[in-house]
């Protein structure tokens, strides 16, 4: 899965060096991240003229903090690649005026020409980045309370459940729409419901990443427990097998 998607994340770059790639943290894109870090020392990518941005952060955690999403980013991706430092761009969760910096995050998404490829990860509860159950599927950044189920989810990462931040700054379900691709990835059993809902279920606030459904390039990679629960797996797999010979659109 890592290394599809690594390949797709490629041939954006490729056709427009220039892009603007919307970034995830968490478990899910690591092997996408490995697998970018690896291309770039075998110079087959060049990020020097890259943008980012990432979906969200922690509120409350210093950016040097081992569970910040801008650590995380720094020592899984950045510190690996050319990407210039004022092109990269994560949600400040230390910030003293939230809805201030919010607008000016989505000022700074149209400023640079709006987001080329937004990489997703999908929450066990469906969320897309820190969109959490309810949130409006056109909602932009803002700052959102964590669902208690994700904070569990992602208590993995901390010493203790107390340790992980209640609140996220986060890029809104409309924020994501506006991508002109995206690509959602997901991996394991855990996975298997949230993807089924998003992909085959209704379009409904209660799983965000449903709202996809709606974007005209979006893009699904899973591996096959993720995929596992899918009911229309038999035709994702028959229309793979076809693609290749499909008349060129
Ligand atoms: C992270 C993010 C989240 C994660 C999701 C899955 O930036 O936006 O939506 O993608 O919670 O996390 P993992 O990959 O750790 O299972």
């Amino acid at each position: 899965m890592s290394i599809a998607a690594a390949r797709e994340v490629a041939q954006v770059l490729n056709a427009k060096p220039n892009a603007v790639l919307g970034m995830a943290t968490g478990s899910t894109p690591l092997g996408l991240y490995q697998e970018l870090v690896r291309m770039y020392a075998r110079r087959e990518l060049d990020f020097s003229h890259v943008t980012t941005f990432n979906l969200d952060e922690y509120v409350g955690l210093p950016v040097s903090h081992p569970q910040s999403y801008h650590h995380f980013m720094h020592e899984h991706f950045f510190r690996h690649v050319n990407i210039p430092p004022q092109n990269v761009h994560i949600p400040s969760g230390t910030t003293t005026n939230y809805a201030a910096f919010c607008d000016w995050y989505e000022q700074r998404i149209r400023e640079a020409g709006g987001i080329d490829l937004q990489i997703l990860g999908i929450g066990s509860d469906g969320h897309i980045a820190f969109n959490e159950p309810g949130s409006s599927l056109s909602s932009r950044t803002r700052l959102k309370t964590l669902a208690k189920s994700t904070i569990d989810d992602n208590a993995r990462f901390f010493k203790e459940r107390d340790e992980v931040p209640i609140y996220a700054i986060t890029m809104g379900v409309g924020t994501i729409l506006e991508a002109r691709r995206v690509l959602l990835l997901a991996t394991g059993k855990n996975k298997a419901g949230a993807v089924a809902a998003a992909v085959e279920g209704p379009v409904a606030s209660m799983i965000t990443a449903s709202a996809l459904q709606m974007h005209p390039n979006t893009q699904v990679l899973l591996d096959e427990e993720a995929a596992s629960s899918l009911k229309m797996r038999d035709y994702y797999d028959w229309v793979q097998e076809k693609k290749p010979n499909a008349p060129k659109v």
